[in-house]
């Protein structure tokens, strides 16, 4: 067991800004109510609220909420994105949503029973048939660098995957976690694959590494 991240004071600067959702685009009618969680400084929130979506970013970061209300007022619509200051784990959030995105998120819910959840909670969020879009980082061994994370990790106890990130002075920032074929395929379950791409990418600190990019629409199921 590690300690667990303090994502409230971080200031996230990673090597690519952002990952625009641009699947969504392709399948989902603009007017769909999207949930961001942990939309960090909410250029993703923004470039789905430009496309005509309507949507809530999340984050327990309030820094980073901040700059996402400024740079909302500047360039959306008003009330087409909305920013709140709160911890997914704990938010009573009564809506449910056409789309909830996860970028780079489960990343950093790096305790296996934390993971587990946050994909509980993101599937409740979902309205029936509503659709699930995931950017997240893959298990990469054969990169050098995140092997040699990984090692670190193991040597230490912790879950396969996990990895200490540091800061430019070399102090610990998080421990992140990098996502197992099986952990992928836990994601995708209960879902209708409508996009999924595994591609080359950067870490936060400009390291190589591997994503994957997952948009699935909720199964009927009797319960739902
Ligand atoms: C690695 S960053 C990714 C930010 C953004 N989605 C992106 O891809 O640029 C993870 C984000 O999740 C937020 N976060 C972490 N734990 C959270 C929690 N329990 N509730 C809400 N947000 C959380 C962090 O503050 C951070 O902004």
């Amino acid at each position: 067991m590690s300690e667990p991240n303090d994502w409230t004071r971080i200031d996230y600067q990673p090597a690519i800004p952002d990952h625009p959702p641009v699947p969504v685009l392709q399948h989902v009618s603009p007017g769909s109510t999207v949930l961001d969680i942990g939309c960090n400084k909410g250029s993703d929130a923004i470039f789905l609220a430009g496309h005509g979506f309507r949507v809530l970013g999340i984050d327990i970061n309030g820094a980073a909420i901040q700059v996402a209300r400024l740079r909302a007022q500047a360039i959306t619509a008003p009330g087409s994105a909305e920013f709140r200051v709160a911890d997914i784990r704990e938010e009573p959030v009564a809506d449910r949503f056409d789309v909830v995105l996860l970028i780079r998120v489960l990343t950093c819910f790096a305790e296996s029973s934390e993971w587990d959840a946050l994909l509980r909670r993101t599937i409740q969020l979902l309205r029936p048939r509503g659709y699930i879009y995931v950017h997240d980082f893959l298990m990469s061994p054969d990169i050098d660098v995140c092997r040699i994370r990984y090692e670190a990790g193991a040597a230490l106890g912790w879950r396969s995957g996990n990895f200490q990130v540091n800061d430019a002075r070399g102090n610990r920032l998080f421990i992140a976690h990098h996502h197992s074929p099986p952990e992928v395929d836990a994601i995708r379950a209960g879902f209708e694959s409508l996009t999924w791409r595994s591609h080359e990418s950067l870490s936060m600190s400009g390291n190589p590494c591997r994503m994957f990019e997952f948009l699935g629409q909720k199964r009927t199921c009797r319960n739902s």
